[in-house]
């Protein structure tokens, strides 16, 4: 099982809090999915496009007044009730409006509309994720700062800095949980001539992304303290305690407020602020929002996406899942364009030495402040084995002493470290040693407790001195933290999230430093703290592209060079700190860690950036790079490759996604370049051909994904990698439904009643309250579209097929509307091969997989027979339920290219048909 804690904060969409490590049970038991099952939440609330120059349609008729009336006209004209939210008028990127329909039914009369380019749900993004924090508290923390450079040094930006480029004039968009500016290290204040030059607050403080937003003018930030870490990490202001500077900390930074005080984001709201950081004309927009997609829709990637395509940079934090495996990145940070960045482990830690009685060497704890503590204690350790993996889980033994004047030390592993600290504060215990499992090292979060992570080595000591020596007294100085280097620094963080997409695009672009950041935090929360998260890696990378802007200047073209440039310069980073590992994956650090000063150093110029082989149905052999050589001399370029790990990333005995550590396997791809050594004369262009065999003797069923490095040297001294990467599977074969009974104890998917029971053939149920059929099922792999439909009894699949137009299947016609917009992929009508249905009762597009592991996540959904799609009731009779999961690339109008599950025969016996389901539907 896996190390990571997860928290449920919004249904679908939820948080990953990275805590230390969790207990999780291999079976998860049916009557644990009931409370879920028995809340119904209907949404009905739409992001609707109109037609505009971004949206690239040409409207189909003449407007009269604006397109938001014109629509709101047509729509009373049908008698469609509705209400409308906010309205975007920005032409050049985004038109559209927020619409809350009473009736799903109605879905049809807006998607068919003039005008109407596409109809989206209204999402709900998680709040960004701190994997760890740890604040400092105010004055009375000890003055000596660590030097907190190293993530500087690790990526260039200290010698860019030694040039003079702080990134002047460069307007920074924050998108975030807005900034406490009265920190005097991000200038303390807000508005022109400020560090904080603008911004605007969206939500107000007690917005929680189910609420209605209050905005105002001030996006200050004193109850999260999310987005003023992230500011801190672009523009914190020299001069401070902890001697730490942003990466452009002199750039202008605007902070757009999307989160209140707790809580989630409707999209509505991102969309607007990345409408007015757009117009407001900031160069760079950086997110650290996200929720776990592969894919690359969602009205936020493609409104980023967009503004990329107008010229400015947006970055966005690949999400905090590496726990999960591969197919899992974050949208926005999906959408096309966007600079997704991962995260890396800071290369050095802050450390203060505690010092023991016995003349033993001091053992460093890890935190950047000293326990508050003036004598010496003597320690407890909750086990004497230092190998127990579950240490302090659970409820101390009543024989345990009061704890309140010890050093308690306990192993790390088996649960959250709170919960560990709780159990041991509840027999009285203040201070707290955490001693290392071979994870990691870094500064842990311990909540409201003191405490912090010590070495193994460490930890094995105390306890042993523990059983021998009862007079062993720990101390602990009131010094200056300094800062160590650890093992892992520089490697990619364990949680960060990993891809590819399902389209095989790379994803995460490139890693910047994510694991235990020193920054900002508001003045009421420590003013400084320690923090780890892919939210901290997307805002170092917003600096980094801030420092390239301003070398090269922020027209259009450079703005748009801004991550080939990035990518084509970042270094490869190795699976281990041992001499020779291997390369890890490029799903996982997609061109590796940004190097700042070698993109802006760069002259000659690599015009492809990333081989993206797919799988062996659409994939391609061959790739041809093209250099530029912009200068006044002859340049040589030697070209070689290195290759990656391969991974396994499904398990091919039950089809589900492997989850990390992911096992690899030794094979890598053929790789031969044609033309090793390219000279191309001054302001020419040369070529060479990359020609690439996917590993062999693989099992396709393991959807191994392999990928490497082309390298390129040249005879200026530039370096340049660019990853290639594919799969040797079919992404049509990979499984969709989990259809084993590793999480369940049964077989899924599975025919519920309502109250959570297995429904056996021909139960009869009234659909009244609870009494309806549910259908439990896992999504083990991505679809672009799961559909439910009734059909008759006796219906096999595939089989009694029975020609039918796709175009009476009314709401999915208008999903595949406004995920494809008008493009030609839509099935034809009468082209669909053909299970003949009664009618639909869920169709979804574009779904995550979910989460394997932890039930309390997204690990499951229900298909709901109560009503059909459109509300209306369905007839007493006898039906099944086909359940189909579009394959991954699978072909939308072909039976085949689905998955499909048939239930068992059941009955539907309303007391009174016209009456028994009620057209009420919940407004969100
Ligand atoms: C349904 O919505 C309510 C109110 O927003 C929320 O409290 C509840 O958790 C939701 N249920 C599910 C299953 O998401
Ligand atoms: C916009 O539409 C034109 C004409 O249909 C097409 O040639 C062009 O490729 C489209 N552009 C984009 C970005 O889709
Ligand atoms: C603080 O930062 C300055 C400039 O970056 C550097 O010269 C100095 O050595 C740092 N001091 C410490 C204690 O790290
Ligand atoms: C791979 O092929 C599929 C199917 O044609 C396509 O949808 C996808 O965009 C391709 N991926 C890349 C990276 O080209
Ligand atoms: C299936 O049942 C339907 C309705 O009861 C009937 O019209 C149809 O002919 C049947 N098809 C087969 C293949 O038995
Ligand atoms: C709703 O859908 C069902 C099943 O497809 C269909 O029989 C019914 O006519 C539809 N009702 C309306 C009002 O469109
Ligand atoms: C549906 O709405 C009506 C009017 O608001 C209300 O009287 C009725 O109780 C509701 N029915 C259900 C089942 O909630």
């Amino acid at each position: 099982m896996k190390a990571a804690t997860h928290f449920l904060i919004a249904f679908g969409l939820s948080i990953n809090l990275f805590a230390d490590s969790f207990v999780s049970a291999a079976f998860t038991s049916l009557s644990s999915v009931i409370p879920s099952l028995t809340a119904s939440n209907t949404t009905t609330a739409y992001i609707v496009e109109l037609s505009s120059a971004a949206s690239n349609s040409s409207s189909k008729r003449k407007r009269s007044l604006t397109p938001h009336q014109d629509l709101y006209n047509e729509l009373r004209r049908k008698d469609v009730a509705f209400s409308s939210g906010t309205e975007w008028h920005s032409e050049q990127i985004f038109v559209g409006v927020e619409l809350v329909l009473n009736s799903l039914a109605d879905l049809d009369a807006v998607a068919n509309a003039d005008n109407v380019v596409a109809v989206r749900p209204v999402l709900t993004f998680q709040p960004p994720a701190l994997v760890r924090t740890h604040s400092l508290t105010g004055s009375s923390d000890p003055a000596l700062p660590p030097d907190t450079q190293s993530t500087h040094v690790m990526t260039g930006v200290d010698m860019v800095h030694a040039g003079g480029n702080f990134g002047q004039d460069i307007k920074i968009g924050v998108i975030d949980s807005g900034v406490d500016y009265l920190n005097p290290t991000l200038g303390g204040g807000f508005g022109p001539g400020f560090l904080v030059a603008g911004g605007y607050d969206f939500v107000g403080n007690a917005y929680t992304g189910a609420n209605t937003p209050v905005p105002d003018a001030d996006p200050l930030d004193t109850c999260f303290g999310h987005g003023t870490h992230v500011t801190g990490i672009i523009a914190a202001q020299p001069g401070n305690i902890y001697n730490i500077t942003g990466v452009a900390y002199k750039s202008s930074i605007y902070a757009y407020r999307v989160f209140g005080c707790t809580g989630g984001v409707q999209d509505p709201i991102t969309v607007n602020a990345l409408l007015k950081a757009y117009d407001d004309g900031m160069d760079v927009i950086t997110l650290s929002i996200g929720g776990a997609s592969g894919w690359s829709e969602s009205t936020t990637s493609i409104i980023a996406s967009r503004i990329v395509e107008k010229g400015r940079v947006v970055t966005a934090s690949i999400g905090n899942d590496g726990a999960q495996g591969a197919w899992y990145p974050s949208a926005p940070g999906t959408g096309k364009g966007v600079i997704s960045v991962g995260s890396v482990e800071n290369t050095q830690l802050p450390a203060i030495n505690a010092v023991l009685s016995d003349g033993h060497a001091p053992v460093p704890y890890f935190s950047l402040r000293p326990f508050p503590v003036t004598t010496s204690l003597p320690i407890y350790a909750t086990s004497k084995d230092i190998t127990v993996a579950n240490d302090a889980c659970n409820a101390l033994p009543s024989s345990t002493p009061n704890l309140a004047g010890y050093v308690v030390v306990i192993r790390r592993g088996g649960c959250a470290i709170v919960d560990k600290l709780k159990n041991a504060a509840a027999k009285g215990g203040k201070y707290f040693f955490i001693y290392n499992d071979g994870t990691a090292l870094g500064v842990i979060s311990t909540g409201t407790y003191i405490g912090a992570l010590i070495r193994a080595e460490d930890g094995a000591y105390l306890v042993n001195a523990f059983k021998t020596n009862a007079n062993l007294r720990v101390s602990f100085p009131q010094t200056l933290a300094n800062t160590v280097p650890v093992d892992g620094g520089g490697l990619v963080s364990s949680f960060s999230g990993m891809g590819p997409t399902y389209e095989l695009n790379l994803s995460p672009a490139v890693m910047a430093p994510g694991g235990n950041v020193i920054s900002t935090m508001p003045r009421n929360m420590g003013t400084f703290g320690v923090s780890s998260g892919t939210s901290m890696a997307a805002p170092f990378a917003a600096g980094a592209a801030a420092l390239i802007l301003k070398a090269k200047g922020k027209d259009k073209a450079t703005c748009k060079s801004v991550k080939g440039l990035l990518q084509s310069t970042a270094g490869m980073i190795p699976t281990s700190g041992v001499d020779g590992a291997p390369i890890a994956s490029a799903a996982q650090q997609g061109a590796g860690l940004i190097n700042v000063y070698q993109a802006i150093q760069a002259q000659s110029v690599i015009t492809t950036t990333e081989l993206l082989l797919n799988d062996t149905l659409f994939g391609s052999n061959y790739q041809l790079v093209i250099i530029r050589n912009p200068t006044k001399k002859t340049v040589t370029y030697n070209i070689d490759h290195a290759a990656g790990i391969t991974l396994s990333t499904v398990n091919p005995s039950n089809g589900l996604p492997n989850m990390a550590p992911i096992p690899t396997v030794p094979q890598t791809a053929g790789v031969t370049i044609v033309g090793k050594q390219v000279t191309v004369w001054p302001k020419l262009i040369g070529m060479f051909i990359v020609k690439t065999t996917p590993p062999t003797g693989l099992d396709a069923k393991t959807f191994p994904i392999y990928s490497g490095y082309i390298t390129i040297c040249s005879s200026l001294g530039e370096t340049f990698s660019i990853p290639y990467m594919g799969t040797s599977s079919r992404m049509r074969d990979m499984p969709v439904l989990d259809q084993s009974d590793v999480f369940f104890e049964a077989q899924i998917p599975i025919m519920l009643t309502g109250s959570g029971y297995p429904a056996d053939a021909g139960t009869s149920f009234t659909l009244v309250g609870s009494d309806y059929p549910a259908i439990l099922y896992r999504r083990a792999a991505g679809s672009p579209s799961i559909l439910a439909d009734l059909v008759s009894p006796n219906t096999t699949v595939p089989g009694a097929v029975q020609a039918r137009s796709l175009s009476k299947r009314g709401t999915l016609w208008n999903w595949l509307k406004g995920i494809f917009g008008n493009r030609n992929n839509q099935p034809t009508p009468g082209t669909f091969a053909n299970v003949r249905t009664v009618g639909p009762i869920q169709n979804v597009p574009y779904s995550p997989r979910h989460e394997m592991e932890d039930a309390e996540r997204s690990g499951y959904d229900f298909v709901r027979v109560q009503n059909y799609l459109n509300t209306t009731s369905i007839a007493n009779g006898q039906y099944k339920l086909l359940l189909r999961a579009l394959k991954v690339t699978g072909n939308a109008a072909k039976q085949e290219d689905y998955e499909s599950w048939l239930s068992p025969v059941f009955t539907v016996n309303a007391p009174t048909p016209s009456a028994s389901v009620s057209a009420n539907t919940t407004l969100v």
